[in-house]
C-alpha cells in the first residue's frame, strides 16, 4: 500500500516550497514556517474531527461570537489550535480570527499578520458534512517590534501575499497560493505530510453548476432572482453544501458560481470579507476565475472593520459576469 502510494504521490508541501522560493517575494523559510504552522494546525483539526463521536467535540460551546454565530465546540477547539500552532511559529505578529472580537497579538518580532476563519462550515460538523478553514497571509505594514497598527490589521485583499484553505473532506486537501497560481496538496494520513496532487489548478471558465440558499429566496433582489430563474432555464445543477470551502472547491474543479446575496437578515450578505472572501478571492483570480460583491472586485475593497460582511459572487468567470450583468 504505501509503496503504491510513494509511486503516484508528489512532493512533499516543504519540498514544494524549497523548489519554488522564487514565487514567494521574501524569505520562502518565513513562508514554509506558516505553512507548516498552518498545516500542523490542521492535522491536529483534522484528527479531532475524524473522532467527532467518540470524543465530545459536538455540538454548541455555549458562546456566540462578534458575528452573531453560535460557537460550536469544534469552532472554539479549530481556533485554539490554529492560534496556538501560530503563536509557536513565531512568524505571526497579529491573527484576525473570526472567534475572536479584536486581533490577537502574537510575536512582536513577527512580519506577518494572519486572517483565519478556523472552521467553516460549522452547521454540518454534527451531521458529518465536509467542513474547511479559510486563511489569508499578509505581510505587516508597521516596524518589526513596534505595536500593532490599524494599518496592519485592515489591509485589502489585493495586498495579501498568500491564501488557502484546507478542506476536511473524503480526503484532507490543502490549497494556497503565493501569487503565482494555485496548487493543491493532499495530507497522507499513513505518513503524516501534505503531498502534492494537483499544481497550477484552473478553475474551468464557464461551468453550469449554481451554489445559493434558496431558502431566503423571497428576499433575493430582483437582480438575482432574475440570474437563479437564468440558471434554472439553463438547466443548471443546484449543489449547496453549507460549507463556503466545500462548494468553492467543487467549482475549482467543476466550474461553477457561489452566490452568498445580501438578504433580508443581513442586508450586507453573511460572509465576512476578512478571513472568508479575501483569501477565496484570491485563489479565485489565480485559477483564472473571478470574485466581486456584485459590482466591485472584492480584492479592491477596503476594509472598514475586522468582521464586515460583504455580499460574495465567486466562481467561473463567465458565470460571475453574467449573474453581474443582470444585477
Ligand atoms: P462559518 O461556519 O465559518 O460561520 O461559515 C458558514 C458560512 C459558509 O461556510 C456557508 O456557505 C454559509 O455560511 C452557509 O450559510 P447559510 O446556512 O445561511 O446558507
Ligand atoms: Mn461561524
Ligand atoms: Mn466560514
Ligand atoms: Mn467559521
Amino acid at each position: 500500500e504505501s509503496s503504491r502510494i510513494a509511486q503516484s504521490i508528489g512532493i512533499a508541501l516543504d519540498r514544494f516550497i524549497k523548489n519554488n522560493q522564487d514565487e514567494f517575494a521574501y524569505a520562502s523559510g518565513e513562508l514554509s514556517q506558516l505553512l507548516r504552522d498552518i498545516a500542523l494546525a490542521s492535522k491536529v483539526v483534522n484528527r479531532e474531527i475524524n473522532k467527532a463521536g467518540l470524543i465530545d467535540i459536538m455540538g454548541g460551546a455555549g458562546s456566540q461570537n462578534n458575528t452573531g454565530d453560535d460557537q460550536q465546540k469544534l469552532d472554539v477547539l479549530a481556533n485554539i489550535r490554529f492560534t496556538r500552532a501560530l503563536a509557536k511559529g513565531g512568524e505571526v505578529c497579529a491573527l484576525i480570527s473570526e472567534e475572536e472580537e479584536s486581533f490577537t497579538d502574537l510575536n512582536n518580532n513577527g512580519k506577518y499578520v494572519i486572517a483565519i476563519d478556523p472552521l467553516d462550515g460549522s452547521s454540518n460538523i454534527d451531521v458529518n458534512v465536509s467542513i474547511g478553514t479559510i486563511f489569508s497571509v499578509y505581510r505587516r505594514k508597521s516596524p518589526i517590534g513596534t505595536p500593532i497598527t490599524e494599518a496592519d490589521i485592515l489591509q485589502k485583499g489585493s495586498e495579501q501575499v498568500a491564501a488557502g484553505y484546507i478542506l476536511y473532506g473524503s480526503s484532507t486537501m490543502l490549497v494556497y497560493t503565493t501569487g503565482h497560481g494555485v496548487n493543491c496538496f493532499t495530507h497522507e494520513p499513513s505518513l503524516g505530510e501534505y503531498f502534492l496532487s494537483k499544481e497550477r489548478l484552473i478553475m474551468p471558465e464557464d461551468g453550469r453548476i449554481y451554489s445559493i440558499n434558496e431558502g431566503s429566496a423571497n428576499s433575493f433582489s430582483e437582480g438575482v432572482k432574475k440570474y437563479v430563474q437564468y440558471c434554472k432555464d439553463q438547466k443548471y445543477t443546484a449543489r449547496y453544501i453549507g460549507s463556503l470551502v466545500a462548494d468553492f472547491h467543487r467549482n475549482m474543479l467543476k466550474g461553477g458560481i457561489y452566490i452568498y446575496p445580501s438578504t433580508a437578515k443581513d442586508s450586507n450578505g453573511k460572509l465576512r470579507l476578512m478571513y472568508e472572501c479575501n483569501a477565496l478571492a484570491f485563489i479565485a483570480e489565480q485559477s483564472g476565475g473571478k470574485a466581486t460583491d456584485g459590482k466591485n472586485r472584492i480584492l479592491d475593497i477596503e476594509p472598514t472593520s475586522l468582521h464586515q460582511r460583504v455580499p460574495f459572487y465567486v466562481g467561473s468567470k463567465e458565470m460571475v459576469e453574467k449573474a453581474e450583468s443582470l444585477l
